[in-house]
């Protein structure tokens, strides 16, 4: 049963329904797929072995359809799509979309899949597969689908001695011991879930880089997953280590504006591309947590950013660099560090950098207002990191199913060109069609057999590559999605679990960080409570810099009156967080520091309703377990185990953090628990 997991969301079991799974063997009867490159051949193969293992079946490959066919290709090698009828569709979908549709030929029916690259053929054949395996009707199909985003990719934050920062699956699945000879099975499997889902690059190795990984010994490693991944279109990048002139280079300083340093990148960039043609630039974090940089020579982030732009421009390589910056220069609010830097850069980088910008200002809490350098830089790139490993999350214990936190950032209106100038706007170049486009997220995978630690955070890689996509897309549909080729397309498993983790990313802000809380997990670690923690180095490090509760009240004042941090978001955002009639619930101790008998919009006193999340938050928890445990009929034993022990944990850290939380912040309200309310577990 151990590939139960492994297998992810691409498990092509037997279709249990025995007629549907017959009519889509008539309907695919027979198969027209010229495949001559290693793209179209992974395609071709992906799609025998899916049909296969769903079907039972293997349609005869035929040159000419004269029966019921599912015909693939592109316009250069298959006259069928090169065809008039489908030149304007194709027309409309890049280089990495697809259509499909249901077209009937002299007395036949045919399902055809065409692209203009090997590419879109590739993401044609995972849809196709996706649509049999979620049990979807195929004989009226008229589809068309490209990326609303160029740059698709994953950040690993996997350090070459195979530890990961923020990781909970195990050990890096990049085995460089090993690299480049030893090609673990798993690199392809990796790039098949990849693909199936759009992402089209993937950052080796840590944002905290370490120069050794850009010496010609780990390059030629570098080199040999590329050749890996290659076939299913994704692309290798990697961390760049600002200070690697000096460290590997053997140079005296790392300054951007030194000619020395420029060409020793170039040179650098040239090295890599005669090893990697296809690589696709370098990451990079500058000037953050005690990371070399630009500013360590009087230059700023563009300086930094354009240099290293400049020696991979040769070879269409791209720059993304990243706006996570703080320290202890803005000692009074590190929310607003990012903006301060960015902002008066705008319009002064290369066309191939991309500047990420994480989804909010602090640090991937479990919920944050977005990141206000959205639609404040409309002559600059901008990409959207979002962190896919659950550090603020309860790591690979909880079940939180993240796409309503990225849905929330997506949809969020940054009115910096009226209304309606959404983050989504932002990032897929509606606001600005000049620029490049990009998301990332920090991939949750490691060595553990099921890839991510839990069955569970398996739906968040899944959700990040279906939203980066298509963002559009709603949390529901990709929920349904992975659960039926996840687990099961009964109608009962479906409807119910679905229903639960829609819900599980409220549950864990309740019993974490209710009402607009942030930051307060323990100060090492991130894991469990530490809202009293107070004793690391730097004040912005410490919980109680971010939840300020004093006998007065709790929450970090960052109105025009406190921080005034809201002033970096254009007006009509900044009114409705600056004042408490506006300012939503979900947000009020982000922005606001109230009184403890502060009268909310339910009429309660904000300690009463504090409490209230907490225990709302723990019962939430309690109800997604009996609905767990009546769901053993449709899920293997095994992962029904380990889901059923996994949410034991959660519901003891959930009861632990709410009790923690309750009790320390008692010492301050000096109001009583309401006699409603069960007596906190952990005295
Ligand atoms: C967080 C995280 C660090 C990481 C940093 C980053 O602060 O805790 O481990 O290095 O983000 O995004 O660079």
């Amino acid at each position: 049963h151990a590939e139960d997991g492994y297998r992810l969301w691409l498990r092509y079991d037997a279709i249990s329904n025995k007629s549907l799974a017959q009519s889509y063997r008539s309907a695919i009867s027979q198969l027209v797929f010229p495949a001559r490159n290693p793209v179209l051949d992974a395609a071709k193969k992906e799609l025998r072995s899916g049909l296969k293992g769903l079907l039972q079946h293997q349609p005869a490959e035929v040159k000419t359809a004269t029966g019921n066919a599912l015909v693939i290709g592109m316009p250069q090698n298959n006259s069928l799509v090169a065809g008039a009828q489908f030149k304007t569709v194709l027309n409309g979908l890049g280089t990495d979309g697809y259509f499909i549709r249901s077209v009937a030929t002299g007395g036949k029916n045919c399902l055809v899949i065409g692209a203009n690259t090997d590419k879109g053929v590739l993401y044609g054949v995972f849809n196709l597969l996706r649509l049999l395996q979620t049990n979807k009707p195929i004989d009226h199909l008229n589809t068309a689908d490209q990326p609303s985003v160029t740059y698709r990719i994953l950040d690993h934050w996997d350090n070459l001695n195979r530890t990961v920062e923020r990781g909970y699956a195990g050990f890096s699945i990049w085995n460089w011991h090993k690299l480049p000879e030893f090609i673990d099975p798993r690199y392809l499997d990796y790039a098949r879930a990849n693909a199936s889902i759009g992402i089209n690059g993937t950052v080796l190795n840590n944002v905290n880089a370490n120069a050794l990984s850009l010496t010609n010994q780990y390059l030629v490693k570098a080199a040999a997953i590329a050749n890996a991944l290659r076939p299913y279109g994704i692309r290798v990048y990697l961390s760049a280590r600002f200070s690697a002139p000096i460290e590997i280079g053997g140079l005296k300083t790392a300054d951007p504006l030194d000619p020395t340093v420029k060409k020793w990148w170039a040179d650098k960039a040239d090295e890599i591309y005669r090893l990697i043609p296809d690589f696709g630039g370098f990451l990079v974090k500058a000037n953050s947590e005690g990371q070399p940089g630009p500013q360590s020579y009087g230059r700023n982030h563009a300086d930094g950013a354009n240099m290293l732009a400049d020696a991979v421009a040769p070879h269409h390589g791209i720059v993304m660099w990243r706006a996570f910056v703080y320290d202890n220069n803005v000692p009074d609010d590190r929310a607003k560090q990012a903006y301060n830097e960015f902002k008066p850069l705008d319009g002064q980088f290369r066309s191939n950098v991309i500047i990420q910008v994480k989804n909010g200002a602090i640090d991937f809490q479990p919920r944050e207002p977005f990141h206000p350098l959205f639609g404040a830089m409309p002559k600059t790139a901008l990409m959207l990191e979002l962190q896919i490993t659950q550090e603020y999350l309860g790591f690979s214990t909880h079940l939180v199913y993240e796409a309503p936190l990225v849905k929330e950032c997506l949809d969020a209106d940054t009115y910096s060109a009226g209304k309606g100038s959404t983050v989504v706007k932002v990032l897929t170049g509606k606001m600005n069609p000049d620029l490049i486009t990009g998301i990332a997220g920090v991939a949750n995978i490691g060595t553990d057999m099921n890839w991510c630690g839990h069955p569970f955070a398996q739906a968040n890689w899944y959700a990040f590559g279906r939203l980066a996509w298509n963002p559009a897309q709603t949390s529901t549909a990709i929920a349904d999605d992975w659960l039926r080729m996840t687990f099961s397309n009964s109608q009962t498993f479906v409807a119910d679990v679905k229903k639960f983790m829609l819900q599980s990313r409220e549950n864990t802000v309740n019993y974490m960080t209710p009402l607009g809380l942030h930051h307060i997990m323990a100060a090492t670690g991130h894991y469990g409570p530490g809202p009293w923690d107070n004793n690391l180095s730097r004040a912005d490090w410490n919980p109680i810099y971010y939840h300020k509760a004093d006998a007065n009240g709790i929450g970090f004042d960052r109105t025009t009156q406190g921080s005034n941090a809201v002033g970096q978001y254009a007006p009509q955002v900044r009114d409705a967080f600056n004042n408490l009639a506006a300012c939503p619930d979900i947000y009020l101790l982000w922005f606001h520091h109230l009184p403890w008998n502060y009268k909310m919009r339910s009429g309660e006193t904000l300690w009463n309703e504090l409490v209230d999340h907490y225990y709302r938050g723990v019962d939430s928890v309690r109800a997604m377990q009996q609905i767990w445990n009546r769901m053993g009929t449709y899920v293997d034993s095994e992962r029904f185990t380990e889901v059923q022990q996994l949410m034991n944990i959660q519901l003891n850290e959930a009861t632990r953090w709410r009790d923690a939380c309750v009790q320390y912040f008692q010492t301050f309200s000096n109001m009583p628990i309401p006699a409603k309310y069960p007596r906190p577990l952990h005295p």
